[in-house]
């Protein structure tokens, strides 16, 4: 099993989020690769991975953060017997109707890409108004971060996502 981290990252919050889910799958004998979103140039760069991972930032008014504008071939990714998995930083507070916003963005650009989602995430301990990274009305198409609100919770959160995507891809 080998996962691919893509990450869009402003303030290098996401970043190092990314850097923290790569350690930990390590540690449960997943290799992993990490490239910012910038580094992608195709379709070919995700061939050899089983389990993408897309990790972006909100900003603007629910926008997607800028690195990911550098792949114009999202929508017509063919991701065939993969899985893929959203995580992301936002501002329940800040930006309560906007909350983590561009996993869903992501999301609803690579669902028809003929992969299987992994990685669901609970909205039960978040308090926002709206965000476009429902799936449904109790989750998140992935992991959410607050490092304004909620820092103290984000390595937990990390360690818990990482052990429920690999009960879902086994
Ligand atoms: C100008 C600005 C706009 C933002 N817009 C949103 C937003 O719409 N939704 C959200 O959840 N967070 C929003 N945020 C919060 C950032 O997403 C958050 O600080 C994040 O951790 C930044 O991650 P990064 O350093 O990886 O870019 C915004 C922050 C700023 C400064």
């Amino acid at each position: 099993m080998k996962a691919l981290i893509i990450f869009g990252s402003t303030t290098s919050n996401t970043a190092t989020a990314a850097e923290k889910i790569s350690t930990s799958l390590n540690n449960k004998n997943i290799e992993t690769k990490l490239l910012n979103a910038t580094e992608v140039i195709s379709q070919d760069d995700f061939a050899n991975f089983d389990l993408i991972l897309f990790g972006s930032s909100t900003w603007g008014l629910g926008e997607l953060q800028d690195d990911w504008f550098n792949i114009n071939f999202l929508k017509d990714l063919n991701l065939d017997r993969k899985y893929i998995a959203f995580f992301g930083t936002g501002d329940q507070h800040g930006f309560s109707d906007t909350f983590i916003d561009a996993l869903g963005i992501l999301y609803n650009d690579v669902k028809d890409s003929g992969a299987t989602l992994v990685g669901k995430w609970s909205t039960a301990n978040y308090e926002f108004d709206d965000s476009v990274a429902l799936l449904d009305d109790t989750n998140f198409v992935g992991l959410a971060l607050d490092e304004e609100n909620q820092a103290e919770l984000t390595d937990e959160r990390i360690e818990q996502w990482t052990n429920q995507i690999i009960q879902e891809i086994k």
